[in-house]
């Protein structure tokens, strides 16, 4: 019923400023090699999975938890930004409350129970265990929480895969300069060593960062995420330079200290747009998209799985901007000192977050500005076919994902790959008959099917955002990704599967009951 490419109108619906951006305990600690490849051909000819494949869906703990000063949890930025800035924030609503999951978590695992998921995608709030974002105070209530959280996840078969950081730095730490202080690298380095001591006897797949393409460019570029810097061209770089430095440390100290007896996996969770030319018979926008690409996607990725270093057509790009607006001081973007922690080969899979897709061309913005867009000097446009979802960057393109993940896999050795975020946004009346998400899901998993079987990326597991309705960053309320909707007018936040939940809960249980079958 849901097989076509597109079912749905183009609907473009806008909010605010657009940003495109086993169910047993075993875990694969050896993710860099292929699978044994028990693959599922299913009675659809078209799709097939291997027999461990992860279901998840994914959340994050500012998103949904609430409780912000409750059992002595400290305040993180976006506490602040909500309640400091709130001009920014749609209609002025904060996470104070949200899903409210502090207190309600049984209600997400029975959410979680009710998809059948093999794994579940949740973040610690920093804040929450280390109150001032360091281990001299450590908050024993945050810590009984996430190990409630952690050990009835297991008891029900469902296996954790956890973020640290997922944008909500303690406020403690940003006093001090955030992000933007070396210092940091050091700082976060010791929280991932905390969480792996205290949780990572159970949890085997962990994620460092999620998204520092985000965090740099929406909290310290154009000002509209925590914490609200904007310090265009500059502030972004080093941003990113530090939490590399902090994802590499963190890294390096499970490797030696926690991987032999532990045996999980570490990455960084990294977004990006598939993004192809314009025109694919123009140089200039073939050029350009390379450009858009390594502006996203490479700036993360290429430190960690090709040369330890930035991509260097974003050096010379920015190195020529730079001369072009007789800019003397130093290189933007910063170098990796060779005394530190190397950061080639600081990832054990690949994790990626996609959501959408453009054509690019070279930009038209703001040439004589510094800036992350016009030191990219490409611009990326939704194509007239493709329909638009909700807010108005997502534009659903679900062979998008099949395109990026064969060039993540052409370009980046191979690596195993989870999706770690892909979802599909409703905006305006409540609809819980969303028959364009299910249409979506069923179209975005054909493509990783087709991913796996036609173009042999190792893809190792899915996670779609979100589990429930939640705190959508600058959107507020006003965005809904969730599988569950939240009533956030109740004080018990009632969650009730959308229909695309429902559809997700049978996709998977025909999956994975074909897996059983082929074992
Ligand atoms: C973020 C999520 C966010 C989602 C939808 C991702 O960039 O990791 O926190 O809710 O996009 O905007």
């Amino acid at each position: 019923m849901y097989r076509t490419a597109v079912h749905f109108p183009n609907v473009v619906t806008m909010r605010r400023a657009p940003y495109s951006s086993e169910s047993t305990l075993m875990v694969d600690s050896n993710i860099t090699n292929s699978p044994e490849w028990n693959c599922i051909h299913t009675n659809d000819s078209e799709t097939m999975f291997p027999t461990n494949f992860a279901w998840g869906a994914a959340t994050s703990a500012y998103q949904i938890e609430g409780g912000w000063d409750v059992d002595d949890k400290g305040p993180s930025i976006w506490d602040t930004f909500c309640h400091e800035g709130g001009r920014l924030v749609f209609e002025g609503q904060s996470g104070d409350v949200t899903c409210n999951s502090y207190e309600l978590w049984e209600e997400d695992l029975r959410c979680i129970r009710q998809l059948g998921l093999t794994h579940y995608r949740l973040s610690l709030s920093w804040s929450r265990l280390l109150p001032e974002g360091i281990t001299r105070h450590v908050n024993q209530k945050g810590l009984r929480y996430y190990n409630k959280v952690i050990n009835d996840l297991l008891a029900s078969d469902v296996l954790p895969m956890v973020t640290l950081y997922h944008f909500d730095l303690p406020q403690a730490l940003q006093d001090q300069g955030g992000w933007k202080s070396p210092e940091i690298a050091a700082i976060f380095d010791s929280y991932a060593c905390f969480c792996f001591e205290s949780f990572g006897d159970r949890v085997k797949l962990w994620i460092t960062l999620n998204e520092p393409y985000v965090c740099a460019k929406l909290g310290h570029e154009d000002g509209i995420f925590a914490p609200g810097v904007k310090e265009p061209g500059m502030a972004a770089y080093l941003v990113g330079h530090n939490m590399l430095r902090g994802h590499a440390r963190a890294w390096h100290s499970y490797n030696v200290l926690y991987r032999a007896k532990q045996g999980g996996s570490v990455s960084l969770a990294i977004n990006s747009d598939w993004a192809e030319p314009l025109d694919p018979a123009s140089p200039d926008d073939t050029a350009a998209t390379e450009r858009y690409l390594a502006f996203t996607l490479g700036w993360f990725a290429w430190p960690l799985f090709v040369t330890g270093d930035y991509p260097e057509v974003m050096r010379s790009s920015i190195e020529v901007r730079s001369k072009e607006l007789g800019y003397q001081e130093g290189s933007r973007l910063p170098r990796f000192s060779k005394d530190e922690p190397s950061l080639l080969g600081t990832a054990d899979f690949f994790a990626l977050n996609y959501y959408t897709s453009r054509r690019v061309k070279p930009g038209e913005c703001c040439p004589g500005l510094l800036g992350l867009k016009s030191d990219r000097d490409a611009e990326g446009v939704v194509d007239p076919s493709w329909p638009v979802c909700g807010v108005s960057w997502l534009a659903v393109v679900p062979d998008g994902l099949r395109k990026l993940l064969k060039y993540i896999k052409d370009t980046f050795n191979n690596p195993a790959v989870y999706i770690t975020e892909n979802g599909f946004s409703q905006v305006g009346p409540v609809d819980m008959e969303d028959v364009q998400r299910c249409g979506f899901y069923h179209d975005i998993i054909q493509e990783v099917a087709r991913a796996l079987r036609e173009d042999g990326v190792d893809v190792r597991g899915y996670f779609a955002w979100s589990l429930l309705d939640n705190f959508e960053w600058a959107d507020g309320f006003s965005v809904r990704f969730g599988l569950f909707h939240v009533d956030f007018s109740r004080p018990k936040r009632p969650r009730t599967a959308y229909r695309s939940g429902r559809e997700y809960a049978g996709i998977i249980s025909k999956y994975r009951s074909q897996t059983m079958v082929n074992i």
